[in-house]
């Protein structure tokens, strides 16, 4: 699926819906530059999965992973600062990927091999000052 998003609310709204298809256990794994987006996507899918205060869904500054509790949970990581690809085992990642929740991990670049094998791909881009690409996947 392509869809073009013209203002942040177009994108909160994408996550929303999307959410809304997501179950437990459920990783989504967010490829894209600085600003293309991905932690507004990932406050739609919090807003999507339950989460009344999104105000919280951000990027963290020293924490890789951040728990959201919704009516489903939402495991958020940002990988920005992750030092190598494999420190992600120090993270104890699975428990997440295979817990009660959903998983939302931005910069999904950094362990494109460590994905579980099925997963939701989404790729963002920028096309403009508020237009951006959204090309979701089912891996
Ligand atoms: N259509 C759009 N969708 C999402 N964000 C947009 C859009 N247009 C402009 N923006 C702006 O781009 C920035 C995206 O930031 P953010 O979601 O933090 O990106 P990332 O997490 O990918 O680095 C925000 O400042 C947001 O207001
Ligand atoms: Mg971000």
């Amino acid at each position: 699926m392509k869809f073009i998003s013209k203002s942040p609310e177009d994108t909160i709204e994408i996550g929303e819906k999307l959410a809304k298809r997501l179950k437990k256990g459920d990783v989504v794994a967010l490829f894209g530059d600085f600003g293309s987006g991905k932690t507004v996507l990932t406050k739609g899918i919090a807003k999507g999965l339950g989460l009344k205060d999104t105000r919280y869904v951000n990027s963290p500054s020293f924490v890789i992973i951040k728990e959201h509790k919704g009516k489903v949970p939402l495991y958020h990581f940002d990988l920005y600062r992750l030092d190598r690809p494999h420190s992600l085992d120090s993270v104890g990642y699975d428990d997440y990927f295979y817990g009660d929740g959903v998983t939302v991990i931005e910069w999904a670049e950094r362990v494109k091999k460590e994905l579980p094998p099925k997963h939701v791909e989404i790729r963002l881009a920028v096309m403009g000052d508020s237009k951006r690409k959204i090309v979701i996947k089912k891996r």
